[in-house]
């Protein structure tokens, strides 16, 4: 199994691309299960995830072609794939796929809309908490499905199709709202979800379902009114910008010193999380092409901040922004509002000298002069980066272990950061 193994103590100066989101990514592929045209998708991050959902998807019979680089197209910019499902061969997600990755849950959506039935795995994932799908289920039967869970599996079905509903989620759900929009998109009549996502990666999902002549509106808000048509089509869509890699590499400078540029980063999608660095102390300047983020040697302030869902702090980021403070010259607070069960990272972080206190979804973090280089495990996706920017401020040498975590949701991690002067590597085996 890889390591990474990063030697602290240099400051990061010069560019980052920032690539395009996972988490936009993930359900606008499941989206092409919609119309049997293709749809083209730019900016896409080569990631373990994504190669993930590329099997999931090929095994309901979707074809896919990674179109070729141009002239001059640099590296580490996303690729552009094709995807193409004219038929769907098969409406069974089988456990050996979905067990993987959470999101391959989400293609229940597409298939009922369009075939009226799928046999869906129950989902597995980062172990961040117990992540049920009754959210789903309700919408979905909201829309008329008949829904069963047998032997593991969720089984779905919706005879004449799914019909519009009023449907109001208990809970904000990214995922449920992915879904239920997906699946509201080819029912008879009108839909509205509300207390829906108003995550930018739900905008960016709407924003295609259209290209692709979905009739949605209320998309950014907390309630979203889709009128069914009978068809969808093909279209060309470029993925955003990933506002969880911005705002890792922007906490990763801010704990390191330095001046950055990251390249390709729309403010818009985490200013509470550049509103909470500039109290840190961090400069943040828009520019025309980024994000510039800088700090000269001034001290790290504690801030206490809650994760909530968009426009608030991210959970995506609690890990990292913990990593920060444990620098920080004082107290701060961090409450974990989404998730029961984010913060394994605590203990990898006290092997590295941090000193934090956790009481149930509360923790309390007391900067360290010095954090010293140890060897530590990758745990979660965002844990696992977490480690990583620890790593760069700490005395000396540290080894992340299971490093398929971080491979899972940052492309070419090590690249960016030493081509910013970060002594990083990646050791096999
Ligand atoms: C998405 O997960 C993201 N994943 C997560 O990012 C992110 O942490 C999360 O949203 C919150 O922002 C992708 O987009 C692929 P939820 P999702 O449904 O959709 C509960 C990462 O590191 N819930 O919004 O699975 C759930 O348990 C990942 O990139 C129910 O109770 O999250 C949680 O407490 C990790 N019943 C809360 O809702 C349900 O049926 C929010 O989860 C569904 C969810």
């Amino acid at each position: 199994m890889d390591s990474i193994v990063v030697t602290g103590g240099q400051r990061l100066n010069g560019t980052i691309p920032i690539s395009g989101a996972k988490n936009a990514t993930l359900p606008l592929m499941i989206a092409s299960l919609l119309t049997s045209e293709p749809v083209i998708f730019e900016n896409v991050p080569d990631l373990a995830d994504v190669n993930s959902l590329i099997r999931i998807l090929t095994n309901h019979g979707v074809d896919y072609r990674v179109e070729g680089k141009r002239r001059g197209q640099q590296d580490l910019t996303g690729r552009t794939i094709h995807f193409s499902a004219e038929e769907i061969a098969d409406t069974t997600a089988p456990y050996e796929l979905v067990a993987k990755m959470r999101a391959s849950f989400w293609v229940i959506g597409p298939l009922l809309a369009r075939m009226h039935e799928a046999k869906v795995s129950l989902p597995g994932g980062c172990a961040i908490g117990t992540r049920p799908v009754d959210l789903f289920i309700a919408s979905l039967e909201a829309m008329g499905a008949e829904i069963t869970v047998e032997g593991g599996y969720v089984i779905a079905s919706a005879k004449g199709g799914l019909k519009g509903a009023i449907y109001e989620f208990p809970k904000v759900s990214v995922g449920a709202t992915h879904v239920a929009m997906m699946a509201a998109t080819l029912a008879k009549g009108k839909t509205v979800l509300k207390n829906a996502a108003r995550e930018p990666e739900v905008v960016d999902l709407a924003t295609c379902l259209i290209s692709m002549g979905a009739n949605i509106s209320g998309v950014g808000t907390s309630t979203i009114t889709i009128e069914g048509v009978e068809n969808l089509h093909g279209c060309r869509h470029r993925v955003l910008p990933d506002r969880i890699e911005t705002g890792t590499y922007a906490m990763a400078v801010a704990m390191t010193g330095g001046d950055v540029l990251l390249k390709g980063a729309q403010p818009g999608l985490l200013q509470e999380v550049l509103d909470v660095l500039e109290r840190v102390g961090v400069t943040i300047e828009p520019v025309n092409d980024g994000i510039r983020v800088s700090r000269n040697g001034a001290a790290l302030k504690p801030v206490d901040i809650a994760t909530d869902p968009f426009p608030g702090f991210p959970t995506d980021l609690q890990a990292q922004f913990m990593a920060l403070m444990t620098r920080a010259d004082g107290v701060s607070n961090i409450q974990e509002t989404i998730f029961e069960n984010r913060f394994m990272h605590v203990q990898e972080l006290a092997r590295l000298g941090a000193k934090i206190a956790l009481d149930g979804q509360h923790a309390e973090v007391t900067g360290v002069a010095e954090l010293t280089g140890a060897q530590v495990m990758a745990t979660d996706l965002r844990a696992s980066v977490s480690l990583v920017i620890a790593g760069l401020a700490a005395e000396g040498k540290t080894t992340v272990s299971r490093v398929y975590h971080l491979d899972r949701g940052f492309e070419h991690l090590e690249e960016k950061l030493s081509n910013c002067g970060a002594l990083i590597e990646r050791v096999s085996g």
